[in-house]
């Protein structure tokens, strides 16, 4: 695909050129949600500290919260000054228009969301914006199977009728020519947090069903994305990077250590009301934790990779 045609927007690079087959199983990416400037900074920061390529991706939610504009203004403007390549994406995006807009503000890669369809639905609507964004040197990513949140635990207890089939996702790749594939082998969005929840889900195996995974790279050759990879231990994570997973989404691990150290730092410090002293703790906690998951991933020391 002409990647020449893609408009690079300032520092950013296209996803292109730090996701690629020659790293399958041996270092994968993050792809660290943000919704702000201070998660934005906190995740540069770590990817600077670490010489790691990163992506930084937003969803709906995200976009809503701080303005489309606004939000990837931000992101822009932190690569342009990063010492590391950053690529920009879009998270579980269900709107075509949005995802037109959203090219135009130089995203490199977008995903299309449409798993909650049927078959031929999803295959239908994803080959409408692949065609749409391959014209426009976008890259695509899609979800075959339903990757659920910790709070569908009721549906998860059908356990794995929900997980991607590896024969249906070979043929939906081959159908829809998307560039990386969003699998449902096990991991959950978000952490449960409700310890009845944390409970019922040990038991039914939230874990990688690293078989299913196995299965599922023997047949499908593009990088694949671990969604929901907050509460995936580091045992599992490693071990889907050697069955090609490319790039793990990480979200509620980063608002975890955030939401900590400033509730933490409140606490403690009742006459400050300097919202930059406030935040400061709670950004430094992020880049750590952001830093942890880069080591984790072994996407340490990769910028000229
Ligand atoms: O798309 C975003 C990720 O799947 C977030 O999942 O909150 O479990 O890290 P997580
Ligand atoms: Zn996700």
């Amino acid at each position: 695909m002409l990647i020449r045609h893609f408009r690079i927007a300032d520092m950013l690079v296209h996803i292109g050129k730090i996701i690629n087959t020659k790293m399958l199983g041996k270092y994968a990416l993050p792809a660290f949600n943000t919704q702000d400037l201070e998660t934005t900074q906190g995740i540069v920061r770590a990817a600077e500290k670490q010489k790691a390529p990163v992506i930084i991706q937003t969803s709906e939610g995200a976009l809503e919260y701080a303005g489309i504009e606004e939000l990837a203004g931000i992101i822009k403007t932190e690569a342009r000054e990063a010492r590391v390549p950053i690529a920009l994406h879009q998270d579980h995006c269900k709107d075509f228009s949005l995802i037109k807009k959203l090219i135009a503000l130089g995203y490199s890669s977008v995903m299309i969301d449409a798993s909650h369809l049927s078959y031929k639905e999803n295959v239908k609507l994803t080959k409408a914006v692949v065609s749409y964004c391959h014209k426009r040197g976008v890259w695509v990513q899609a979800e075959i199977g339903r990757l659920l949140g910790s709070e569908d635990w009721q549906k998860v207890k059908k356990g794995s009728d929900l997980m991607t089939d590896p024969d249906e996702a070979a043929k939906f790749v081959a159908e829809t020519r998307v560039d990386t594939l969003a699998v449902a082998v096990g991991s959950l969005h978000g952490i449960p947090v409700n310890p009845k929840v944390k409970k019922i889900l040990k038991t039914l195996k939230e874990h990688i069903d690293l078989e299913r995974l196995q299965a599922i790279r023997k047949k499908v050759k593009i990088p694949l994305v671990l969604h929901g990879a907050s509460g995936v231990s580091d045992q599992e994570m490693r071990s889907a990077i050697k069955y090609g997973v490319a790039i793990f989404n990480i979200d509620t691990d980063l608002r975890v250590a955030f939401s900590k150290a400033l509730r933490e730092n409140l606490k403690n410090h009742m006459s400050i009301y300097d919202p930059r002293k406030l935040l400061a703790p709670a950004t430094d906690a992020l880049q750590a934790i952001a830093e942890k998951k880069i080591r984790l991933l072994k996407a340490n020391n990769k910028i000229n990779h």
